[in-house]
This record gives C-alpha cells, structure tokens and sequence, in this order.
C-alpha cells in the first residue's frame, strides 16, 4: 500500500466516494446516539493554515478530539514555512512527526509538493484551485436531503473558482449534469471543464431552470479582497433569492459553503429559508465527512 492523499475529488475511485460519504452518515449517526470509539488514538493530524478559517479548523480539531487523538494548528506567522523553509523541507520534517496533514493554501502546487515530500496522507482544505473537502460535504448533504445526486441537475451560481472547480470534479464522480452560470472573464480553468456534463451559461436563470440543486459561494475568494468592488459590479444580476429559485424544480435546495455575504450573492431571506437552504447541515457535515475521509486515508496507506 502507498500513502494516500486528498488533493481533489479525483484522488478517491467513485466507489471509496461513496463509501467516504456513507461512512460520513453513519458516523453523524453514531455521533447522534452518543455511540463514541477512539480509533485514533495517539493519532496527530497537523493543520497548515496560510489562510483564515471557521468551520475547516474547527471540524478538523474537533473531528479528531472525538476520534481520540488530536490536533496541532500551525500557522505560516509562527513556525519557520513564514520565514521561507521550502515547502519539501518542512514535509519531511512535519510528516515525521504526525499522522497526516491537512493544509489550506494559495498555489494548489503548494498540497502538491508537500504530498510528494510527505510520509503521510495530505489533505487539501482549500487551495485556490480546490475545495474538496467541503465538496464531500455538499454531497452528503444531499444524500440525506433528496438520495443520490445521479441524473439531478445542479446549477453553480456565481464565480468560476476553488469551489466551481470541485463542483466540476463532482458532476464527473456522481454523473449530474453541472450548469455554471457566471459572468464573462470569471470562467472556470478551461483545463478543468472537461466532458459534456458541464455547462457555461451567462445568464442565472438559464442554469437554474430545472435545477434540483443550487449553489453558490462569494464573489470574491480569499486573496482576492482588492478585487471586492470590481467584481460586485460584474457579478451585478447574480444574486441567488427566491425569486431565482422560483425556476428551479419545485422540491430543489440551496446550499453555500459560508461564510455567506449576504445581499450580494444570496438573499438573506433564501439563506434563512429552511424549506430551501440547507446551508448549516452543509456546514455541519464538515464535521463527519472529514471525520469519514481521515478514517479512509488512514486504513488505506502505510
Ligand atoms: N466553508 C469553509 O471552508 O469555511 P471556513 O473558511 O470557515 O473554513
Ligand atoms: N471561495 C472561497 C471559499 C471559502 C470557504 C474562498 O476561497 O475564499
């Protein structure tokens, strides 16, 4: 067995996806009865952050703690990565120490190289590029809300970016049709819109008109706070409320992978619609799905 890491959605077979999102359900369970097990005792994931986080630190640290081991927060302004000790270096080092590493970055190269370098499995927890983790997620929320997302219609509402990206890695290993909807110049990497399952259209509507599923996240990503003005005005018409889900298939839900702005990209009367927006069981299967994924990575690498 080699070591196995989680960069994208790709780095998993479509059936250990469904198996990582099945485990994510039942662990929530379990969680749920009160049923607790240790199998990670001992265990130590270290967490490489080089940008600000709520619910990726907080599930990652907890997720661990009630699965009997623990968590190191490593940030770039307190140990030596801030002070230019080349990512190769510091892999080996850290990876001898702990038991994976989960890191959110810049450069998706950065998870690349540290996962070539590591002993131990590497988990992506955003990257400009990706988002996988909160994908895993995304998907098991919809399981439990509506069954298999096979064959649905998922409409991705706003920027071309990290989340879009993952979005497009989960239409090819759940086979939904995926329509983008974004502004011209806001595209998604044309290198990862592949296959005839996705779709780019300039208007909202036109991808959201028979959808089963909407999605949106922020217009503009961390690292890209300057652009803030500039991309409110081109993502004017973008907004996702009620009155665009209204074109969407009757029984069709929302979700957002927080934090949320609201009255820019989604009204905060669609945000706090129950009957539509699912967005803090998303949040909160952060939590079990990471949970089901570090049990994956661990069982599947030596
Ligand atoms: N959705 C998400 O990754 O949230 P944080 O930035 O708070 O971790
Ligand atoms: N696209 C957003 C997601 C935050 C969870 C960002 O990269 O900032």
């Amino acid at each position: 067995m080699a070591v196995r890491h989680f960069l994208t959605l790709l780095d998993l077979s479509r059936d250990e996806l469904r198996a990582v999102i099945e485990r994510a359900i039942e662990l929530k369970a379990l969680r749920n009865q009160g049923v607790s097990s240790e199998p990670f005792r001992n265990k130590v994931l270290g967490m490489i952050f080089e940008k600000s986080s709520t619910r990726t630190r907080v599930s990652f640290e907890a997720g661990m703690a009630q699965l009997g081991g623990s968590a190191l927060f490593l940030s770039p302004r307190d140990t030596q990565l801030g002070r230019g000790e080349p990512i190769e270096d510091s892999a080996r080092v850290i990876s001898r120490m702990v038991d994976m590493v989960m890191i959110r970055t810049f450069g998706h190269n950065v998870l690349e190289r540290f996962a070539e370098y590591s002993k131990v499995p590497v988990i992506n927890a955003l990257s400009d590029s990706y988002h996988p983790c909160q994908l895993l997620a995304d998907l098991q929320t919809y399981v439990e809300h509506r069954g298999s997302p096979e064959g649905k219609v998922v409409a991705w509402v706003g920027d071309g970016n990290n989340m879009c990206h993952s979005y497009i890695n989960a239409a090819r290993q759940y086979d939904f049709e995926l329509r983008i909807a974004c502004p011209e110049g806001y595209d998604p990497d044309e290198s990862i819109v592949a296959g005839d399952r996705v779709s780019i259209v300039r208007k909202p509507v036109d991808a959201v008109r028979g959808a089963d599923w909407v999605a949106t996240d922020v217009w503009a990503s961390m690292g890209q706070e300057t652009e803030q003005q500039i991309r409110i005005k081109a993502f004017d018409g973008f907004l996702v409320d009620h009155e665009l889900m209204s074109h969407a298939n009757s029984d069709a839900i929302f979700m957002h992978c927080l934090p949320a702005h609201r009255g820019e990209e989604v009204s905060g009367e669609l945000l706090e619609d129950d009957a539509i927006s699912v967005v803090w069981d998303e949040a909160e299967n952060r939590l079990h799905a990471q949970k089901a994924l570090m049990e994956f990575l661990l069982d599947n690498s030596n």
